[in-house]
């Protein structure tokens, strides 16, 4: 079995994977978000102090598994580093004390693999990764160890766009839950400009719309149950006009979506239907395994495993920001 544990933003978590069935046979999660949302963001410092409490926490649960243990896997990079810290900490200690081998994940593998979690499907997908730090469409070619980019945000990301609209309309973090919810009521009436329309690039970029939102709420006559809708509405239809872009020169056969905003509803109806027209598969993680978790990074450990795919503690070292090979489009 493997033990892996995640805590690179606000979740402290950690699951236990069994390597030959790859199943999942616990796995545990304690969210900070309630805490964080009194300030409308993550506080790194706030966030690490509090792993710093859950995270032994949960680890005492595990203590039957332990003698099983032939590996212990932990969230490496990106994220915030004083966050990963705590994670790499307690595995490198973990690794030292039962003398068995560390894996360091990358996070954002580790989402992409949250749609393997108890699932057998193949591992040739293209991905939308949309999360609180990242928009990114990524092309994996028979696992883990060839992942390309083909396109990624040039400043705000998907999720965080939602959190700071709800910011801005005086509503809480996460901002993305809360903007669905709202715009359920609401009505799509003021028409958002589309982030790069006339940009034959394939990039996405945030920070234009999340202004126009801003000066929208400032004219003091929508509800905010408007904004949300048109908002979203904006948001969704930029990186649908983006991926129909890309679906001409490259088409999948298996589409995922993954990130904590991948729960997104709306999105997942508008990438079905893409899915429909251009023909392919479309996948997502359970709604469960959408945000932060150490399930997700407990399922990429395995096939890390298998490929001996180890590092010594002494040179891991936490990566805030991590790199993909690109692909020129
Ligand atoms: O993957 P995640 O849990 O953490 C990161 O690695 O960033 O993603 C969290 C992000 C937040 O920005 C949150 O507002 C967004 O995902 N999010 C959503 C939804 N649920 C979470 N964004 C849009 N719609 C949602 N339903
Ligand atoms: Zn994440």
């Amino acid at each position: 079995m493997i033990l892996s544990i995640e805590s690179s933003c606000d979740d402290s978590s950690i699951a236990i994977t069994d390597i030959k069935s790859k199943k999942l046979l616990f796995h545990k999660k304690i969210s900070q978000e309630l805490i964080h949302s009194e300030y409308g963001g993550v506080v790194p410092e706030l966030a690490s102090r509090l792993h710093l409490e859950a995270l032994p926490k949960i680890l005492e649960e595990t203590k039957e598994f332990f003698p099983k243990l032939k590996a212990v896997a932990v969230t490496s990079s990106p994220g915030l580093s004083v966050t990963l810290n705590e994670g790499v900490m307690m595995a490198k200690a973990l690794s030292i004390s039962l003398n068995i081998p560390l894996i360091g994940v990358n996070h954002l593998i580790g989402h992409i693999y949250s749609v393997f979690i108890d699932k057998e499907i193949s591992n040739d997908i293209m991905i939308l990764l949309v999360s609180g730090g990242h928009t990114k469409i990524l092309d994996m070619q028979n696992g883990y160890q060839n992942i390309t980019e083909l396109a990624t945000t040039i400043d705000d990301s998907f999720g965080e766009s939602f959190d700071k609209v709800s910011k801005m309309l005086g509503l809480g973090y996460p901002g993305g839950p809360i903007i669905e919810e709202l715009a359920k009521n609401g009505e799509a009436i003021i028409d958002f400009p589309i982030p790069l329309r006339q940009s034959p690039e394939i990039k996405f970029s945030y920070s234009g719309l999340k202004n126009a939102v801003r000066l929208a709420i400032l004219e003091n006559k929508y509800s905010k149950e408007d904004i949300a809708a048109s908002f979203q509405k904006a948001a969704i239809e930029h990186l649908t006009m983006k991926l129909k872009k890309l679906f001409k020169t490259k088409t999948p056969n298996n589409f995922a979506i993954v990130g904590g905003a991948s729960a997104n509803l709306k999105l997942r109806e508008e990438i079905e239907n893409m899915g429909k027209k251009y023909r392919f598969n479309v996948i997502y993680p359970e709604l469960k395994y959408c945000s932060d978790n150490a399930a997700m990074i407990g399922r990429i450990a395995v096939d890390m495993y298998e490929n001996q795919d180890f590092v010594n503690y002494n040179e891991l070292k936490v990566q805030p920001r991590v790199e993909f090979k690109k692909e020129n489009l």
